[in-house]
């Protein structure tokens, strides 16, 4: 999600909110030591750390959550013509790492509560030709049919594998999601819940799978010299753009100085379905080394966005709408606050700024709705109704 034009005052958005002048002082220290950047021992460290925190045995660092996912259907080895059963209300970056292997996509429909996977949907979709289930907890909510859904792929002997590219830190019953399923990824791209500007990690507790994430891992590439120094120049364009507490005065001027280090979430063939040349990248040191500064900050940003989103509770009970539920036993990390609005509001979002003094995000573009998924009337509303609210207003926490 990019946000077009900094309104005047800045009012809070969605993008590199976790980032502090800690962080571009990294980047900035990373742009003047080349021989740093492919260090894999930095790689490790932040593997290690990650894999600590999140309580999980092993993890792999990529350029990109969807990278994970591929490295995860590959040690599943999941193959051509299998089927693998996705929520229809998910980015097409998830779409496009099944497609790309030639997977076919089962889609299923989503709930209203958390917009997880539909436990009773899911029963209708299975067949003998399902490998795997993508359950996701979307906008950090952890999703109502979790355990339900847990428990249908044990018995059918499907494998799960957790998206939790909006939920990195949230917990079920003491325990960070990503753990019960057979493996799990997290991005740490500019929009995520923490923020190396491009970033994904692929996680597991089991060791087999771990030697096929290996395999493939190995198997990867770094980025070549000048995309990384595009990424540590992204950091220090986006703090400066969006978490300054100037950005709305020189905002505008940063993007014609530098705009051309911004690195594109989505190329232009991803967004129609064609694998770009460079998909495949592991994670760079350089930017390994911002992921571990972000991790000492994690909990204390998801803390600041549970309590922000008590202010959106508020204002839902105050204004008739729904809030999101929060599932007995969970912490969500609430990456954004999400909201089934009349369709009209959501077309015309300007009252956003103006009534709540924040922009008002819509996390999956067009791309995923001109896929014309069939039969999903959850999703079918999701799409005409959710906004997205941001949950983190400009607060700073240093490492
Ligand atoms: C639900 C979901 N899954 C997967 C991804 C892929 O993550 P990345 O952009 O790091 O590849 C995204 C990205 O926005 C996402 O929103």
């Amino acid at each position: 999600m990019r946000i077009a034009k900094r309104q005047t005052p800045a009012v809070p958005s969605f993008l590199s909110m976790t980032l502090d002048y800690d962080d571009v002082s990294i980047a900035k220290q990373m742009l003047s030591k080349q021989p740093n950047w492919y260090d894999e021992k930095i790689v490790k460290k932040f593997e290690n750390t990650f894999a600590r925190w999140n309580g999980s045995k092993y993890a792999f660092a990529f350029i990109q959550g969807r990278v994970a996912l591929s490295a995860a259907i590959y040690a599943l080895q999941i193959k051509p013509e299998d089927e693998v059963i996705i929520p229809a209300y998910t980015c097409i970056s998830v779409m496009n790492s099944l497609a790309f292997d030639k997977i076919n996509i089962v889609y299923c429909d989503i709930e209203l509560d958390t917009f997880g996977l539909d436990v009773n949907r899911l029963k209708e979709k299975i067949t003998n030709k399902t490998k795997a289930i993508i359950l996701h907890h979307l906008y950090g909510l952890v999703c109502r049919d979790y355990e339900a859904i847990i428990s249908l792929a044990k018995k059918c002997n499907i494998r799960v594998i957790e998206d939790c590219t909006h939920s990195t830190g949230a917990k079920y019953n003491g325990i960070r999601v990503g753990n019960r399923g057979d493996i799990s990824f997290y991005s740490s791209g500019a929009s995520k819940v923490f923020n190396t500007i491009a970033g994904g990690i692929v996680a597991t507790n089991d060791a087999s799978l771990a030697a096929g994430l290996e395999q493939y891992y190995d198997k990867t590439p770094f980025p070549d010299l000048a995309s990384v120094k595009k990424h540590l120049r992204n950091i220090i364009l986006d703090y400066y753009q969006y978490k300054h507490h100037l950005s709305w005065l020189w905002g505008d001027f940063v993007e014609l100085l530098f705009g051309r280090a911004r690195v594109a979430m989505s190329t232009e063939d991803e967004k129609n379905g064609v694998k770009p040349s460079l998909y495949r990248q592991r994670m760079p040191a350089a930017l390994a080394l911002i992921g571990l500064n972000q991790l000492k900050k994690i909990d204390k940003y998801n803390q600041i966005r549970r309590k922000n989103a008590n202010r959106w509770d508020l204002w839902a009970k105050n204004n008739g709408y729904k809030k999101p539920l929060i599932v007995k036993g969970s912490v969500p990390v609430f990456l954004m606050y999400p909201l089934l609005v009349e369709p009209k509001k959501k077309q015309i979002r300007s009252w956003g700024p103006k009534k709540l003094g924040v922009e008002i995000g819509i996390v999956f573009g067009e791309n995923c709705y001109t896929k014309k998924i069939k039969g999903c009337p959850n999703t079918d509303t999701v799409i005409n109704q959710v906004i997205n609210l941001p949950t983190l207003l400009g607060e700073s926490v240093s490492s």
